[in-house]
């Protein structure tokens, strides 16, 4: 297609209406210059595509697909690799399906176990979620299949999710919350991006052109297009005018109306819309030009791949000897989920499995195997019974493995969470086989941290969220050792909700949601805290050992604008292969700036076989020593020391070293009369040149310690100096004497602003 020509062909109505769907899933098509109509379809984890008789709220049955590992697994393999296997494997099948882009990744930051939707998010981290964001993209694309990142912004509850504003301090949105989304449209490119339900700070994001245009486009350079969360549209034309470019699913014709209406009145430029449309028929035609129709789509081999990147998502969260499981010995199954696993969540990511891998029937292919169901995943009701009959099965067995978690209705698209427990009945049921069998092990799908009263009453916990339709075969890969795990948590497990940052403020009141707790996110918080977690962000443990040695760093002393390079070696000392994920967090203790102890910048996954060392890589560049400056609203480098940190999580960082960074360029100052002293002395330069009016003060400080009775410790010398340091230029006004007048000091202060400080 020619678009600069067929743009030029379309009338202002033909425009208007492409900035809308044709239906659920569709764009629109205008027959008469040859533009098709394209689909678009949910993911993020597998592919939703709606047949013909989809029902007009999108959440009837569609075709019969594989459902991969969802994010909050995903991102516990911290593979990028594996991710883009992923993102490949759902492109084909979009090409093979003709779906032109697939929705997701979804990027947003898990600030609170309750988000109903966690589980299709990566991680209460940024630089996590951004690595896991961008492979996806990359890898569904390399297919020339569009992803659409969602959900542009802050969309991290559900209660309240198409009206309630997130209420973000500008740093924290710098820091936390626009991070993922900033790093994988620069690195990644994706086609569309989608905006989300809520307002940022008081603006509905469909109409926020701050984040749609200015940002978004203006500093991160994205050139795909905007699309709206099916029914975030409220004012058609300001959302255009914002930077949204098109409508899902469309309003059947009323909003399209709107935009020409506002054209023909004069209260919105046609460039816009001209703007919008061709954005729209660009990433159109990007598709239909390089369309793979002979894309081959085969659902078993999909469905061994989601089995291969589940196993190494999983994260082996205690292990007191009892994995792996020997294979002919007599294993009790227990649990509904160990014959009907919880493999992904509900909502618009539900795929419609093909084929539904369960651990009991992988598990009877290679050991002597009993099963209880033990509870009833429809209602949380004791089942005496149940339990009595499970207990039975766990004595006569060597071990008991229970599969347990949360239900459907317990964590959803469209409401959060109340609190952060399993069902009371599963938890009885947990208390009550240790009591007959020592030797038990609990197996988890869940999409968010849950609280394990009996955590330390169990001998193994195996961590395997919400790992897609294989799930329960590689859960068995790994209980029997097939596979050795290697996933990390991507969250923190705290001890109780009570412990997280968010929880006196989350959900909000009414349609205010204020995120009070700024920056400290996750293992930000609990790290600055101290606080005992349950589980701690990046802990996961192997059948085998590795120690850390060696650690380097390419200087000791940097500018902002150098790279730094840290290698590491690791060695796996144990007996079997396996793989480590390596972390490097950049930690600073003393700052000026209210910061997190340390933030993850780095990580590396790396494959060893028993004996076998390697040597881990990052580099740093200035971002990884950089906070948010709301004064000169950029990143900015404060030159002071910085750790490096290289961990097996972020509470065992098992090696460190300092880097001193300097800043290149100095934030922008400006002496007032409200400038203390102490900052004064801070520059010499100032003091230098404001010589006479620090000799006043320093000689009035003089004659009040001077004369200071010495029994008298209301007027320490500490208390003065610290007067001193705390007082305002203008204080010299009451405590100088009178030598000076408050005209004779503005006029300094200007002409040393203008000598020193102004450009
Ligand atoms: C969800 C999106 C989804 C869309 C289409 C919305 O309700 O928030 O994530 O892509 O529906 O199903």
């Amino acid at each position: 297609m020619n678009v600069k020509k067929i743009l030029s062909e379309m009338t202002l109505e033909e425009k208007a209406s492409l900035c809308s769907g044709s239906d659920f899933w569709h764009t629109k098509a205008i027959e008469r210059l040859g533009v098709p109509e394209v689909m678009l379809s949910d993911g993020p984890h597998g592919l939703r595509k709606q047949d013909q008789s989809a029902d007009n709220l999108g959440i009837n049955d569609s075709i019969k697909a594989v459902c991969f590992p969802a994010a909050c697994a995903m991102a516990a393999s911290f593979d990028r690799k594996l991710i883009y296997d992923m993102g490949k494997a759902l492109g084909e099948e979009c090409q093979h399906e003709n779906v032109s882009t697939i929705l997701g990744p979804a990027v947003n930051i898990k600030r609170s176990p309750l988000c109903g939707r966690n589980f299709e998010y990566f991680s209460e981290d940024p630089y996590l979620a951004t690595e896991m964001a961008t492979n996806h993209i990359r890898g569904v694309q390399s297919e020339n299949v569009g992803t659409s990142m969602k959900h542009f912004l802050a969309n991290n509850q559900e209660h309240r999710r198409m009206s309630a504003s997130s209420e973000i301090d500008e740093r924290t949105l710098r820091e936390i919350y626009l991070a993922a989304f900033e790093g994988a449209v620069k690195n990644a490119k994706p086609w569309t991006i989608m905006c989300s339900y809520n307002g940022i700070n008081g603006i509905l994001a469909s109409e926020n052109k701050k984040y749609l245009t200015d940002i978004l486009r203006g500093e991160w350079g994205f050139e795909g297009y905007v699309m709206s969360d099916w029914g975030a549209v409220n004012d058609r034309v300001k959302g255009i005018e914002a930077g949204l470019d098109l409508e899902m699913p469309g309003s059947n014709g009323v909003n399209d109306v709107k935009i020409v209406n506002a054209v023909k009145e004069g209260r919105l430029d046609e460039k816009i819309v001209d703007q919008a449309a061709e954005r729209i028929l660009n990433i159109i035609n990007r598709y239909i030009e390089n369309r793979k129709t002979d894309t081959k789509w085969d659902m078993d081999v999909h469905h061994e791949l989601a089995r291969k990147i589940e196993g190494e998502c999983m994260v082996l969260l205690k292990n007191e000897g009892i994995l792996p499981l020997k294979k002919g010995s007599k294993i009790a199954l227990i649990g509904e989920f160990a014959d009907k696993p919880r493999y992904q969540g509900g909502g618009s990511s539900h795929v419609n499995s093909f084929k539904v891998a369960s651990a009991l029937n992988a598990a009877n292919r290679i050991a002597d195997v009993t099963y209880a169901q033990g509870y009833d995943n429809n209602e949380d009701i004791i089942d005496e019974d149940m339990i009595n009959k499970a207990c039975e099965v766990a004595k006569s067995a060597h071990v008991a493995v229970i599969f347990a978690g949360l239900p459907d209705s317990f964590e959803s698209e469209g409401y959060d969470r109340i609190h952060m427990s399993m069902p009371n009945c599963q938890n009885e049921l947990i208390r009550r086989i240790v009591e007959v069998q020592p030797s038990t092990v609990v197996v988890l799908h869940n999409g968010s941290p849950i609280e394990m009263p009996w955590a330390d009453d169990v001998k193994g916990i195996l961590e395997a969220y919400l790992g897609g339709q294989a799930v329960g075969e590689a859960c068995v890969d790994v209980l029997f050792g097939d596979i050795n795990p290697c996933g990390k948590l991507p969250e923190t497990f705290p001890r109780k909700l009570q412990d997280n940052p968010s929880y006196l403020y989350y959900g909000g009141e009414g349609d205010k949601s204020e995120y009070r707790e700024g920056v400290f996110v996750g293992y930000r918080y609990y790290d600055k805290k101290d606080m005992d977690v349950l589980f701690p962000f990046g802990y996961g443990l192997s059948y085998t050992t590795f120690e850390y040695s060696n650690l380097k760093i390419s200087s000791k002393e940097i500018k902002d604008t150098d790279m730094l390079t840290v290698t590491v070696d690791v060695t796996n000392t144990g007996d079997k292969a396996g793989k480590e994920i390596v972390q490097l967090y950049v930690g600073v203790n003393e700052s000026k700036i209210i910061r997190p102890l340390k933030e993850l910048r780095g990580f590396e996954k790396i494959s060893l076989n028993p004996g076998e060392s390697k040597i881990a890589t990052f580099i740093l560049s200035k971002r990884a020593f950089s906070y948010y400056n709301t004064q000169i609203h950029d990143w900015y480098v404060e030159t002071c020391d910085y750790q490096i940190l290289i961990g097996k999580s972020s509470r065992d960082i098992v090696l460190n070293d300092k880097v001193h960074v300097k800043a290149s360029n100095k934030l922008p100052f400006k002496l007032t009369v409200n400038t203390t002293f102490g900052d004064l002395l801070e520059r010499p330069e100032a003091v230098e040149e404001l010589k006479s009016l620090v000799d006043i003060v320093k000689s009035s400080m003089k004659d009040m310690t001077n004369g200071k009775d010495e029994e008298n410790d209301a007027i320490s010398n500490d208390m003065v100096n610290a007067m001193l340091k705390y007082m305002p230029i203008r204080g010299i006004l009451s405590f100088g004497g009178g030598s000076i007048t408050y005209d004779e000091i503005t006029q300094m202060l200007d002409d040393t602003n203008r000598k020193l400080y102004e450009k």
